[in-house]
């Protein structure tokens, strides 16, 4: 994604010399909002026309755009819909700009200018208002060209974006809403990469590449598991995954040491774990999946992209947090070495797993993910995984699956998706499910049988974290968005970044306050 610089300034509207000035509207108010009545006075009514004459309503991300004609120093406006005053939430205003920046593109123009609405959202700050425009703009902006050969031939992208700030608002938190907008937005657009490159070049090999990159950042320091290390430690549940693929399996380990360390409590140093789910191609195995868009399962690793993405993010904003990302990374691939159904694997914990299918290698290679994190002794173990179609099935596509075994971890995260705009919906994780994983040859087998595939799998995970507080995030039914929406593009999409990324900055916020 190229460099979008955000510049936030108070200063009058109407004399913005902007390429383009954005500006909403709420469907069925009859009053225009400050700012826009500010801009229609000196274009001599011209808004209160278009929306006199119903060419424009407001409705959710309805779009018009007009040459101002040299009445202002703006040359253009565009009027963006926020839908029904009602009905706004944080999200309403990262759509709104996302669907305006690519109006704004359609242009030729590279930027723009756009008041930051005070008091637009009633359940959130200037500050989450300001960060979830930035958010909007950059995701609406994303594209991924590294493979086209003619890239010339697409539109350069956005480039700067001037926020007004209101004159009664503390123009420190709209730029430190800007900052976290920044760092969110970029984690994202960075997970989106690394899924949209295809397995033959995002390999484990390669994804330990970019986690080095990573470790050149502020207080990140890398530790990278070889296959002879797996080995020597026991982690047969990994290595059984990675035994049909030719890509040497990787087991990265990055930690973010940005906790202050002179604090009384050791409480205080106690890490939160993150580890994802990180298949660069997942073919089913032996267990092999239909050909019908299976080249989508090049994403199977958006678990640990996001990982990846998250811990350079709380670095970069400086996040006083001791964070650990665990990425087990391996193909899942048929082959003469390959597991095989009925196959026994014993895990890093020592219990053993009866592979009924081969296509359920996730909760595998999560098992062996979740017991290393145990060593830390963490004060919360977050795993994210595309883990399962029944995810799909339950929720569609606006809900990431949680199931989990700590009532306040759960709520946090339930909090942090509200402000993403990336929700959680929970599932249930009793311990009846668990007659559905008994083998009659091993500790446990792999898969669930019918109903609850979820449930089941997450069950499956729960028996790795010990008695650890712990989160299982499901995001296979967000991942991979079939069209283009305001902000989130067709393919992959990040979600889930934003949200770890946000519980993050609240456990900072509340680390603090403390
Ligand atoms: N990676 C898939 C889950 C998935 C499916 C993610 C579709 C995104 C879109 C996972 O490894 C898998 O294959 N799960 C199986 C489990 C089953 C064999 C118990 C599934 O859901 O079918
Ligand atoms: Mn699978
Ligand atoms: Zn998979």
């Amino acid at each position: 994604m190229n460099v979008v610089h955000v510049r936030v300034k108070q200063g009058r509207i109407e004399a913005e010399p902007a390429e383009v000035l954005v500006l909403s509207h709420h469907e069925g108010d009859s009053a225009m909002q400050e700012e826009a009545s500010i801009v229609d006075r000196a274009l001599h009514g011209s808004l209160r026309g278009l929306l006199k004459s119903g060419e424009f309503e407001g409705k959710q991300n309805q779009t018009v755009l007009f040459h101002t004609q040299g009445k202002i120093p703006a040359k253009r406006v565009l009027l963006v819909g926020l839908g029904k005053k009602k009905d706004i939430r944080t999200d309403t205003v990262r759509q709104a700009m996302g669907t305006a920046v690519k109006r704004v593109s359609q242009t030729g123009a590279r930027s723009f200018a756009t008041p930051i609405p005070g008091l637009a959202v009633p359940s959130a700050s200037p500050l989450e208002v300001a960060q979830a425009m930035v958010e909007g703009s950059l995701l609406g902006a994303y594209r991924f060209s590294v493979y086209r050969s003619q890239a010339s031939s697409e539109p350069k992208g956005l480039a700067r974006i001037t926020m007004l700030a209101p004159t009664n608002g503390k123009v420190s938190d709209l730029e430190e809403g800007v900052r976290r907008g920044l760092a969110s937005a970029e984690a994202t657009a960075f997970v989106r990469d690394l899924c949209n490159h295809p397995s033959n070049v995002m390999t484990p090999t390669r994804l330990v590449k970019e986690a080095k990159a990573i470790a050149r950042e502020r207080a990140v320091h890398l530790k990278v598991l070889e296959k002879q290390s797996l080995e020597r430690l026991g982690m047969g549940a990994l290595l059984g995954v990675a035994r049909g693929s030719h890509e040497p399996p990787k087991f990265i380990v990055l930690e973010y040491s940005g906790h202050r360390r002179t604090g009384r409590n050791s409480h205080g140093t106690k890490p939160i774990v993150l580890v994802g789910k990180t298949i660069t191609f997942d073919t089913g195995g032996i267990s092999l999946k239909p050909a019908e868009n299976m080249e989508q399962m090049k994403a199977d690793m958006t678990g640990g992209a996001e990982v990846l993405a998250t811990i350079r993010a709380a670095s970069r904003l400086r996040l006083p947090l001791h964070v650990i990302g665990i990425l087990p990374a391996t193909e899942n691939m048929p082959g003469g070495r390959a597991i095989k159904p009925g196959d026994i694997l014993t895990t890093l914990s020592g219990k053993t797993v009866e592979v009924q299918n081969t296509d359920a290698e996730g909760r595998l290679i999560l098992a062996d993910g979740l017991t290393y994190a145990t060593r830390y002794k963490p004060a919360a173990i977050i795993d994210v995984a595309t883990l399962t179609g029944a995810c799909t099935v339950a929720l569609g596509q606006f809900a990431i699956g949680m199931l989990g075994n700590n009532a306040a971890l759960k709520k946090r995260l339930d909090q942090a998706g509200l402000q993403a705009g990336e929700r959680v919906w929970e599932m249930p994780l009793w311990e009846d499910y668990f007659e559905q994983l008994k083998s009659d040859v091993a500790d446990m087998r792999n898969i669930g049988g019918r109903g609850g595939g979820m449930i089941t799998a997450a069950l499956f995970l729960s028996k790795f974290v010990g008695d650890y507080p712990w989160v299982h995030l499901d995001i296979a039914s967000t991942d991979w968005s079939d069209r283009e929406r305001a902000y989130i593009p067709k393919g992959p999409t990040g979600i889930g970044t934003r949200l770890l990324i946000q519980y993050l900055i609240n456990q900072a916020m509340e680390s603090k306050t403390k």
